[in-house]
């Protein structure tokens, strides 16, 4: 059987943390030999808030060493920076024509960033119009996403099937790959939200970069109970602290969490477990990460064999759609 075409998008926003490696990196790990996979590090859609020179630079690298990090093989996985294949503008403005205002304005993702905002930029409107000329621009069948994007990928699906009706088959309709509820991290110090590059405290958060100590340190502050027995009760919110370390422990050692519940009597010996388990599995990739951010050169080098793969992919798509559309193409094709 033909290998599946897998997309996956990240935004290079702050650093990465073991949210994002146990919701989607170990997946795209796991998976990467099995289909033709393509991550995307999508720094146009970090340009849809306000952004920095020297952050969008850092991030958008420390992005890709991280990936590469944590197991990403550039010989099995293309990496590549969405700003290094023009062909994801250039879908992206065929795509804002082929939404609709109507479906722009009821992404629920737009409502919730746009608040607050006083001056809300045209490109977090059209955001999903962009996301989907990512997905579609490669002819991905699978698209691993959590809750918060499942709107926009049915968006692309919306899209692509608009545009092969009016056009002809040009798109492959992409499907959604849930990511399992054990995989979703929670914030350690208020564990009902998710934890987020964008929570108001770095304690709650433990970051691939982090230090064995900070690790230690995070895991022994983070919210617990006064019931002061470890049970895995995921329906209790009063319980929602002990739940996520026990999740984390069970998406650690891949082990069922009410396994893991029965195998601790209490609350600091299941806190030292957690962090003997994190810290034995950052260490490895936090020197992968160094060895990548001394040789810059090396980085760039995967990153450009990345965008290679991926422009011979989109270009061609570019051209097919806009011969479509009528756009008279240039000479020699
Ligand atoms: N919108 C996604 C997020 O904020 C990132 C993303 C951009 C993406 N393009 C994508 C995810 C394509 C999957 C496929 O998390």
């Amino acid at each position: 059987m033909a290998k599946q075409r897998v997309l996956s998008g990240i935004q290079p926003t702050g650093r990465a943390h073991i949210g994002n490696y146990l919701g989607a990196f170990v997946n795209w790990v796991q998976d990467q030999r099995v289909n033709d996979s393509i991550f995307l590090i999508v720094d146009l859609h970090g340009l849809t808030v306000e952004s920095d020179r020297d952050a969008m630079r850092a991030a958008t690298l420390d992005m890709a060493a991280t990936l590469f990090a944590v197991g990403i093989d550039p010989s099995d996985a293309t990496v590549v920076i969405q700003s290094h294949v023009p062909g994801h503008a250039q879908l992206g403005w065929v795509m804002e024509c082929t939404a609709t205002y109507g479906e722009l304005s009821r992404m629920t993702q737009f409502k919730e960033k746009s608040k607050g905002l006083s001056k809300v930029r045209a490109g977090l409107f059209t955001y999903p119009a962009l996301m989907a000329a990512d997905i579609l621009l490669y002819h991905a069948d699978l698209v691993p996403v959590g809750d918060d994007q499942t709107q926009h990928l049915e968006l692309a699906r919306d899209l692509a099937i608009r545009f092969n009706n009016a056009y002809g088959e040009t798109f492959t309709v992409p499907r959604a790959q849930r990511v399992s509820h054990g995989s979703r991290v929670m914030d350690l110090a208020n564990p009902l939200q998710k934890m987020s590059k964008s929570a108001s405290s770095p304690q709650g958060i433990i970051f691939l970069s982090d230090s064995d100590d900070e690790v230690a340190r995070k895991i022994a502050r983070a919210k617990t109970d006064t019931f002061n027995e470890v049970a895995y009760l995921p329906d209790d919110p009063e319980r929602s602290g002990i739940t996520n370390l026990l999740e984390m422990l069970g998406a650690l050692t891949v082990k069922p969490p009410e396994e893991c519940a029965v195998e601790y009597s209490g609350y600091g010996q299941l806190k030292k477990a957690l962090t003997e388990t994190l810290v034995e599995l950052l260490a490895p990739i936090r020197t992968r990460f160094e060895l990548y951010q001394n040789d810059p050169a090396e980085l760039v080098r995967l990153l450009e064999q990345g965008a290679v793969r991926a422009n011979e992919i989109a270009s061609e798509t570019v051209w097919d759609v806009y011969d479509r559309l009528g756009l008279v193409g240039v000479a020699g094709r």
